[in-house]
């Protein structure tokens, strides 16, 4: 589908958790896990005041990465925005910062010509309508109103939008799931309570070429798993989101040591690609918007990895079942050309199954070393001459070129 293919092309992009909360250092979700009052959390927006922040420092970081595009939280569940909005005093806009910081960060992201993603939560805490919607209805009724209003400002005042990406779409006591869509409903009475056919359908007129995530009920165009890379079911798009820390703590967590390795992190990337996915990994920017030194060395490292890799990653598309067998790593196609991504080096000899075609060259694609190739009977195939040490420390990459469309070899019934 036309609409979808900048996504399919992408692979890899930049979640951004910013808020509120950023002050407190202990994640996104502090409002709630502390049970903070509305009216004492509402203070903390007198404090917030990023006067340096920069949101091209942000998209510069993306964009060395080589990310493709990028997500910022434009509301979290708190329910403060970064934007300006009619239908609420609790914005950046109308408090202390005085700032639009969707629009900076729209701005930003457009000069760079990186797709601009919105993250908006559904949910906001401060109603009692969400924690107990039989008791009051009215208030309930109001969160809807608000989200619905709020959607609107964010597909109108900000020209063209490219990602949606909801959340915070369940309700305490409906049943909830967000199974991989296989085109129903994936949560019927959660998509009625937030009239999000309706939603969905005043979005699409505004914004028609978006992208909607599956996150209001209904399945939409993307599935999003949460924390782990998995494919979805055949023809539907997926994108793993995914914090470097622990799973817990989206937005700033001040002291947050278990951070993933720069190799973990590209693996990640390369499954996600090799399925067929994109990958989002998440930024929890410190209060005043700037990015803890670890985690921009681990962005800049991705970067460098990609831009000698970028061809086996951008618009890679999936193989057949069964081709490219072995424990070296995953494959990722484009065309007639195969890459193997070696995540556990073996020295001298790689070898693999599972290959019907027959390779007509092979090189080491951050280098454009030829090496040579041996194929026997049965599918099998020996990439020879490699050096005994990996020449990419996170991945080396194999470039082969294959005659014809690649096809894996049928093992059935065949003995050892
Ligand atoms: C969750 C969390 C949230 C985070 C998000 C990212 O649903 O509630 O804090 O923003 O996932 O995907």
């Amino acid at each position: 589908m036309e609409r979808m293919r900048w996504f399919h092309e992408a692979r890899f992009g930049i979640f951004i958790h910013w808020g509120l909360y950023s002050l407190l250092g202990r994640g996104e979700w502090v409002m709630l896990h502390e049970r903070i009052p509305g009216e004492e959390y509402a203070k903390l927006a007198e404090r917030f005041n990023p006067e340096k922040l920069d949101a091209q420092s942000w998209v510069d970081l993306a964009s060395r990465s080589g990310a493709k595009y990028m997500v910022l939280t434009t509301r979290h569940h708190d329910g403060f925005c970064l934007f300006d909005s009619k239908v609420s005093e609790f914005t950046s806009v109308k408090t202390k910062a005085r700032r639009d910081f969707v629009k900076e960060y729209v701005e930003a992201t457009r000069r760079a010509g990186m797709k601009i993603g919105f993250y908006y939560s559904l949910l906001d805490w401060r109603f009692p309508g969400y924690h107990n919607r039989e008791k009051y209805p009215e208030s309930f009724e109001e969160m809807v109103k608000q989200a619905h209003s709020q959607v609107e400002e964010l597909m109108t005042q900000y020209g063209k939008i490219d990602y949606l990406f909801y959340d915070g779409e369940w309700i305490p006591g409906i049943e909830f799931s967000r199974t991989m869509a296989k085109g129903q409903e994936d949560s019927p009475d959660i998509a009625k309570l937030w009239r999000s056919q309706e939603l969905n359908v005043m979005v699409r007129k505004l914004q028609p070429q978006i992208i909607i995530n599956n996150r209001s009920g209904l399945p939409e165009d993307v599935d999003t798993p949460e924390q782990y890379v998995a494919a979805s079911s055949k023809g539907r798009a997926w994108e793993s989101c995914m914090t470097i820390g622990d799973m817990q703590g989206w937005g700033y967590v001040k002291h947050n040591p278990n951070l993933k390795s720069t190799t973990r992190l590209i693996q990640y990337l390369v499954y996600a690609a090799s399925g067929g996915g994109n990958y989002l990994l998440n930024i929890g920017p410190r209060p005043d918007g700037t990015i803890r030194e670890e985690e921009v060395g681990r962005f800049l490292e991705i970067g460098k990895w990609i831009e000698h890799h970028g061809e086996s990653l951008y618009g890679s598309g999936t193989l057949p079942e069964g081709f490219g067998q072995g424990m070296l790593g995953p494959w990722t196609a484009r065309g007639n050309t195969v890459y193997l991504h070696v995540f556990r080096w073996p020295g001298e000899i790689a070898p693999a199954a599972g290959i019907k075609n027959k390779v007509i060259s092979a090189h080491i694609l951050a280098t454009g070393q030829e090496v040579e190739v041996e194929q026997k009977s049965q599918g099998r195939l020996f990439i020879k001459g490699l050096p005994e040490e990996p020449p990419d420390r996170h991945d080396t990459v194999i470039k082969l070129e294959l005659e014809g469309k690649p096809e894996a070899f049928n093992y059935e019934g065949i003995p050892l």
